[in-house]
């Protein structure tokens, strides 16, 4: 199964879940979209992802959205988000992505966020003071967001079992049903 995991990172945390993603998703393909646009019709299935910033999928993600969307209208596909504050996660996916495109993923899901306060520039807090001021209190707080590897990992597992699906086989020696891919 051939797998392209296209994504746009500002700090590095979406790189790390498509780097988790990928891991478990044998055979697949990941590609930074700051990097270059690959042709998304030479894979089997595509997942998506970007980080967020205040409430904002990364440009690059948008971009490819816009110019291949004939194409991954088509195809098997998922998004996945990483961002810090889960309360906002149904307004970020319903505010990025349209009803068409929600509708016909696989998956669509926030995958957790990392936010390193010691990485934040005097800017960032600043903008961050006058737009998102919860974030700024959560980290003074010490209430560092992290990538939900558990949530990775089942996302993973329910994409490919959805576009690669298993055979189910008896296994005599165990006594049981077991999974089998070609
Ligand atoms: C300037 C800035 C703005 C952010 N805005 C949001 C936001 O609007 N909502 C949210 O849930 N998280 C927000 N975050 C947290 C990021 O989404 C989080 O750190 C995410 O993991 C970043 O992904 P990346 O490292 O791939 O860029 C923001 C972080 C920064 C530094």
């Amino acid at each position: 199964m051939n797998i392209l995991i296209a994504y746009t990172t500002g700090a590095g945390s979406t790189e790390r879940a498509a780097r988790l993603l990928q891991e478990h998703l044998p055979g697949a393909v990941r590609a930074n979209l700051a990097e270059g646009f690959p042709e998304p019709s030479g894979y089997d299935a595509v997942i998506l992802g970007s980080g967020i910033w205040f409430g904002k999928i990364g440009k690059p993600l948008r971009q490819y959205l816009t110019q291949y969307w004939e194409v991954l209208k088509e195809m098997d596909k998922a998004v996945f988000i990483c961002h810090a504050l889960p309360e906002e996660t149904r307004e970020i996916l319903r505010a990025n992505f349209s009803l068409q495109m929600r509708n016909s993923c696989i998956l669509v899901e926030s995958l957790g966020g990392e936010l390193d306060p010691s990485r934040l520039s005097a800017v960032d807090r600043l903008r961050l003071k006058a737009r998102k001021p919860q974030l700024l209190q959560m980290v003074r707080e010490g209430l560092v967001p992290a990538i939900d590897v558990a949530k990775a990992l089942e996302f993973a597992k329910t994409f490919r079992d959805t576009v690669d699906p298993p055979e189910v086989v008896f296994d005599q020696k165990t006594r049981r049903l077991v999974e089998v891919r070609q």
